[in-house]
C-alpha cells in the first residue's frame, strides 16, 4: 500500500512499520526513513549520507539497515526497535537544508524514531537536525558520552569470549585490526593493554603508523592484513570483507569486528563455519555505541560499562550454541532475534486488541 502524503513524501507499509521516502527540491535532495519494527520500544537508528546509483539503492539500503538495527536492539535487550535513514548524496545536494528537512520528518514521527550519528553524518549536520527535532541524539557535551569508546569496548569483551572458544588468553593473543579509526584505534588500545600482540592497518598509513609506534604493535599493508598470520581478525573498516578472495586468504582462526555486514553472503558464513573459523555477528558485537545511545535517551544516564563489556557473555553464549549445533553463530543469532520480536509483536498485537 502506498500514499502520497502533503506533496512532498511517499510512504509505504509493508512488513516493515514504515518506510517514507521525501523529496525536497528546496533542499535539492532525496532521503529515506524506514522503520522496522518498534514492537520492543521507539526505533534507534543513525543518518546514513551516502552516493546511492538510484533511489531504489537507497531504500534496499534503509530496510536492510533498519532491519539489523531491531535484530540488533532484540540482541542487546534494549527496550528499542530498529530503524535507519539515509540521505542521497548528489553534488547540488543543499546539506544543511537537506538535514534540517530531515529534522522535520524526524519530528512529524513524535518519538517513533529517534536518530544519530552513522557514516557520512558529522556533528555540523547533527545539529542541523537538531534545530528540528528533539529525537537526536547529538554525542558530546550533555550527550550519551564516547560511543566508539562504547563499540570499542563491547568488541573487546567478545573477542575474549572469542579466544576462549579458541583455547587461547588474552596475554599473547594475535589480532589483526583492519582499520584504526574512532573504533579500531580504542580497540588496539585496550588489547595493547591486556597483553595480545597485534598487527594493525589502514588506508592512511600514517595513521596505521602512528597508532602502532604508540601501542609498540607491527604495520600491515591494508591490502594484506585479511591474510595477516593471527588468531583473530578485527574488521574495524567496511562491510562486506569477509568474501570469496578473503575466504582464501584468511589464517585467522576466529573474526571479531566492528564493521557492520562483515559477510558479504550468508553463504560465506557458511563456509568458514564449516572451515572451523568462529565469527562472531557484527550486529551482536558491535552493539556497544547503541546500548549507550539507546540507554541514554530511555533513562536519561549513560549505562555502566558492565552493561556494555556484558556483549561479551552474549557472544559466548551464541559461539556455544553454534559449537553444540553446527551452525553458522549469524544464523543462529537472527534466529534468537527474530523470535523475540515475533513475540513482542505478538504481545503488542494482544494488548491493543484488549
Ligand atoms: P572510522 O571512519 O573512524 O574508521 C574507519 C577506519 O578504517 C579509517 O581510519 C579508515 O581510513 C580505515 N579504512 C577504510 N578503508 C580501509 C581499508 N580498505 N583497509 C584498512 N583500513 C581502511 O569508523 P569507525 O567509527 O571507527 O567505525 C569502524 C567500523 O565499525 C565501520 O564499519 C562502522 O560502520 C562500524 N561501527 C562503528 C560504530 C561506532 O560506534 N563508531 C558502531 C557500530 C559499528
Amino acid at each position: 500500500m502506498a500514499k502520497a502524503s502533503a506533496g512532498s513524501a511517499l510512504v509505504v507499509e509493508s512488513d516493515y512499520e514504515l518506510l517514507a521516502i521525501h523529496r525536497d527540491p528546496e533542499a535539492r535532495c532525496t532521503f529515506c526513513i524506514a522503520i522496522d519494527s518498534t514492537a520492543l520500544g521507539p526505533a534507534f537508528g543513525g543518518i546514513r549520507r551516502w552516493r546511492y546509483p538510484t533511489v531504489a539503492a537507497a531504500v534496499a539500503d534503509v530496510l536492510e539497515l533498519a532491519r539489523a538495527m531491531s535484530r540488533k536492539c532484540a540482541l542487546a535487550e534494549v527496550a528499542g526497535g530498529g530503524g535507519k535513514a539515509v540521505v542521497l548524496d548528489a553534488p547540488a545536494l543543499d546539506r544543511e537544508a537537506a538535514y534540517r528537512a530531515l529534522g522535520l520528518a524526524v519530528e512529524s514521527l513524535a518519538g517513533r524514531f529517534r536518530t544519530g550519528p552513522d557514516v557520512g553524518t558529522t556533528a555540523a549536520d547533527l545539529e542541523q537536525v537538531a534545530t528540528a527535532t528533539r529525537f537526536v541524539a547529538r554525542p558530546g557535551a550533555g550527550g550519551p558520552g564516547d560511543l566508539a569508546g562504547a563499540t570499542a569496548l563491547g568488541v573487546f569483551a567478545g573477542i575474549a569470549a572469542v579466544a576462549q572458544r579458541i583455547g587461547k588468553e588474552l596475554v599473547g593473543l594475535r589480532v589483526a585490526v583492519q582499520g584504526v579509526g574512532a573504533v579500531g584505534s580504542r580497540l588496539a588500545q585496550r588489547l595493547a593493554e591486556a597483553g595480545a600482540r597485534l598487527w594493525l592497518a589502514d588506508a592512511d598509513d600514517e595513521r596505521a603508523a602512528a597508532c602502532a609506534r604508540r601501542l609498540d604493535a607491527e604495520v600491515v599493508a591494508a591490502d594484506a592484513i585479511v591474510g595477516a598470520d593471527c588468531d583473530v581478525l578485527a574488521p574495524c573498516a567496511l562491510g562486506r570483507v569477509l568474501d570469496d578472495d578473503a575466504l582464501s586468504r584468511l589464517r585467522a582462526r576466529a573474526v571479531a569486528g566492528a564493521a557492520n555486514n562483515v559477510l558479504a553472503s550468508p553463504h560465506h558464513g557458511e563456509a568458514l563455519f564449516a572451515r572451523g573459523v568462529l565469527v562472531a555477528p557484527d550486529f551482536v558485537i558491535n552493539a556497544g555505541a547503541l546500548i549507550q545511545g539507546a540507554v541514554f535517551d530511555l533513562d536519561g544516564a549513560a549505562p555502566p560499562p558492565s552493561r556494555i563489556a556484558a556483549i561479551g557473555a552474549t557472544v559466548g553464549a551464541l559461539l556455544d550454541r553454534a559449537l553444540s549445533e553446527r551452525r553458522p553463530p549469524e544464523q543462529i543469532a537472527t534466529e534468537v532475534a527474530d523470535q523475540r520480536l515475533a513475540r513482542a509483536r505478538t504481545r503488542r498485537d494482544e494488548r491493543s486488541s484488549r
